[in-house]
């Protein structure tokens, strides 16, 4: 990448503490932007892709919000205020934990909704006017195969939560394309992350590498990669689209 392409730039990451939100932010950080590191629970963490983003050559700060619900989605909003933000990357989201139909709980539901959807909407709000203003942005929303396959088991809310995600990049992509605005999608398959560690079992991940015609499962840097086309000048006239970065798992 160009060390410059994204040179006085800035990225607002959420989830960047780990995972794929770190790799992102580091990537943008090796093309010159200021990245805004959203954590949740590990500070730590943060602060040390804040570190790597300054190796790259970039420039990064650290702010913390839990975005399960609307007190710490409004927490974010108001330190954003007088913030201009160029790329927002809707990334933080969780399964919260796996529940069959029958046993799912209203308040689990509304975590669920809350953190891999609703939250996205409301920093998306938040950052829309200064882009339109500006007449510049690019919002990239990570869905998941889950929102197109459903999810595995115990995962329901989690995959209505990432369709609720793809659905609202197309509606705000119609919205803010005159604005110059572009939102697209990155919808990751089973990517190599602390989430599996959490929520899958070896046996889930090995079903799921014979299922991959490319046999393995993804990295964060390549579902990075496909964040940072979608933010650079070379997808300029890609619109309310959804990559799909899973190694062949499902194809659309
Ligand atoms: N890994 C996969 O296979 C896969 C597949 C499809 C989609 N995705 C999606 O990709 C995104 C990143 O996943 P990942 O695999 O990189 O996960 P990860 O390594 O577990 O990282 C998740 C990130 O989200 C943050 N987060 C979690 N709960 C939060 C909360 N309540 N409030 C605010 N932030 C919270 C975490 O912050 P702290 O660590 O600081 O708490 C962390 O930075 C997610 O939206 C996930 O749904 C992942």
């Amino acid at each position: 990448m160009n060390s410059e392409e994204f040179k006085n730039q800035v990225v607002l990451i959420t989830g960047a503490s780990a995972g794929i939100g770190a790799a992102a932010a580091i990537a943008f950080g090796a093309g010159g932007a200021h990245v805004i590191v959203h954590y949740n629970s590990r500070r730590d963490a943060a602060a040390q892709v804040v570190k790597e983003i300054e190796a790259a050559g970039g420039s990064g700060e650290i702010v913390q919000a839990d975005l399960s619900h609307p007190e710490g989605v409004n927490t974010l909003t108001a330190w954003l205020k007088g913030r201009d933000v160029d790329i927002l990357v809707n990334n933080a989201g969780s399964l919260v934990r796996r529940s069959r139909v029958l046993e799912f709980t209203p308040e689990l539901m509304e975590q669920v909704l809350y953190l891999n959807f609703t939250s996205a909407f409301f920093i998306a709000q938040a950052v829309l006017p200064g882009m339109v203003a500006r007449k510049y942005g690019a919002i990239v929303n990570i869905s998941s195969v889950a929102a197109r396959n459903g999810g595995g088991l115990g995962a329901l809310g989690y995959a209505a939560s990432k369709a609720a995600l793809s659905a609202m990049t197309k509606n705000m992509a119609k919205e803010f394309a005159p604005s110059g605005i572009r939102v697209n999608t990155v919808s990751p398959g089973t990517i190599d992350t602390d989430y599996h560690r959490t929520f899958s079992t070896e046996q889930m991940l090995n079903g799921v590498k014979a299922a991959t015609p490319m046999g393995r499962l993804g990295t964060s840097e390549e579902v990075a990669d496909a964040i940072i086309f979608l933010c650079s000048d070379g997808a300029r006239f890609i619109q309310g689209q959804a990559i799909e970065v899973n190694g062949g798992f499902l194809m659309v």
